[in-house]
């Protein structure tokens, strides 16, 4: 499989520019990895799969599969310095294999894509409480009157569809300009400014008095609730939260200087994401039980709690606007590295301008966001399969297609790529190589197969047939 290639770096320039340096790209893919997915999503994912033991599978797969698909994701961007779609062609060819392996990248493309559809509206939401937090709809109201709020809210098409209009007008016209001017300088100030203002509402949760329901719940493992359809989401979530199998990574490596450690830089990503991640449940679980709300609410979840306490606070109306001003910050960040594989894609395959890229794109993902709008009112009873449009959108790209581009991103470095390649990246073959190489190798892209087939009940099947 491995075709004794030689691993000398070929030096190659990337067509957008570099970033100015190390730190600015740890805070570019910090600011694309932290977003709705750590206070939004993964509160209320871990609610409705029950706590503590997606929590531990979460960790589990964030360390053991997260990881080694970052590292194996800038490694590939920087040694292609293309868009994802091109890099995997290119690498594919380079390593004596086939050019096919764009396809991968393609499949990252259109994730991006869908992802970007529904996360734009879900931005929209931050946007509209932000002006609801301004007016200071939540003094002193009750969780049922909250509650309401939100059912209104979201069941104004009208509204959400205008904040998402606005979201993914801000995220064109940032990704219009370039990566490298503005974006660097909100996350430089978003991230701790965020970070600071979830340990202050820790501190409102450790006092409570309910703190301990929601650390309990958050890490007591009962591990006979879970299913493998809550691995399958814990893994997915993973993918999600970290930004990882689209190629969004991959397309930020490609800009990455040579000399920057790749190793380095994943572990402080990684720790930062799963940090927020974990605040947020610890700010929300004990809000959720003093309140007597249900963890498994879904979606509306923050939108649910957090007001309450900001509602509770001497101030709140101010703290909250801050909040929902920095959250819709840390969506923004992500929605841009959302956008980027697919706007650098057009940009090299069809020969458009950033300017025009970022519209056509962008236009295209506002567009098909509009069936995620409906999702929560006009079309709230057009199920199918696993739901409304939005949750479908939700499934098979956190579920099915980030998975599934990690898995791919992990075979290829793993074993397409050959030792010498991998090992020049990483800055040469000491154990930690070795630790990625075999996690990349063997435990990402069986770890990542096996919830697969155990999710859709095939590995059952199939054993069932055997015997
Ligand atoms: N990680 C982002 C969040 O937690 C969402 C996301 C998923 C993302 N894939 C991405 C962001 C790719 C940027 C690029 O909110």
């Amino acid at each position: 499989m491995q075709t004794g290639q030689a691993g000398s770096a070929p030096k190659r320039t990337s067509l957008h520019g570099h970033w100015s340096s190390r730190m600015a790209f740890i805070l570019a893919v910090t600011g694309s990895a932290v977003g709705l997915g750590n206070i939004w999503k993964f509160p209320y994912i871990a609610g409705q799969n029950g706590g503590g033991a997606f929590v531990i599978v979460y960790l589990i797969c964030v360390v053991a599969i997260g990881m080694p698909v970052m590292m194996s994701e800038i490694l590939i961007g920087r040694r292609g310095r293309r868009n994802p779609v091109a890099t995997m062609e290119l690498l594919g060819k380079e390593e004596g294999h086939s050019g096919n392996w764009r396809f991968v990248g393609l499949m990252g493309v259109i994730a991006g894509i869908l992802i970007l559809s529904y996360y734009s509206v879900i931005a929209g939401w931050t946007l509209g409480y932000v002006v609801k937090s301004a007016t200071g709809s939540f003094s002193g109201a009750s969780a049922a009157v909250i509650g309401k709020q939100f059912g209104d809210f979201v069941g104004d098409w009208k509204i959400v569809g205008f904040c998402h209009t606005l979201f993914m007008g801000i995220t064109i016209a940032v990704v219009a300009r370039g990566v490298e001017r503005g974006l660097e300088q909100a996350v430089r100030f978003m991230v701790p400014a965020l970070l600071l203002l979830m340990l202050a509402l820790l501190g409102y949760s450790l006092n409570s008095g309910y703190f301990g329901a929601g650390l309990e719940f958050m890490f007591t493992p009962d591990f006979d609730k879970l299913t493998w359809d809550s691995v399958l989401a814990a893994m997915g979530q993973a993918f999600f939260s970290l930004s990882l199998g689209m190629g969004a990574i991959m397309a930020y490596g490609a800009y990455l200087p040579e000399e920057t450690s790749i190793t380095g830089a994943s572990t402080a990503v990684v720790a930062a994401d799963t940090f927020i991640a974990i605040l947020a449940g610890l700010v929300i679980f004990p809000l959720v039980f003093a309140n007597g709300l249900d963890p498994a609410d879904g979606p509306g979840l923050v939108f649910d709690t957090l007001p309450l306490a900001f509602g509770q606070m001497t101030g709140g109306a101010f703290f909250s606007t801050i909040f929902f001003v920095l959250l819709a910050f840390a969506a923004w960040t992500s929605a841009i590295g959302l956008m980027e594989p697919a706007v650098a894609w057009t940009v090299e395959h069809f020969n458009r301008t950033r300017s025009q890229a970022a519209i056509i794109v962008g236009g295209s993902i506002w567009a098909l966001g509009l069936g995620s709008v409906l999702s929560f009112n006009v079309l709230s009873e057009f199920t199918f399969m696993r739901g409304t449009i939005f949750d479908n959108f939700d499934f098979l790209t956190s579920n099915i297609l980030l998975p599934l581009g990690g898995l791919f991103i992990a075979i290829f470095a793993g074993w397409v790529m050959c030792r010498n390649s991998t090992a020049d990246e990483l800055g040469g073959a000491g154990p930690t190589y070795k630790l990625w190489r075999f996690l990349a190798r063997f435990v990402a892209p069986i770890g990542i197969l096996f919830v697969f087939l155990k999710a859709i009940g095939l590995l059952d099947y199939i054993i069932g047939l055997v015997q």
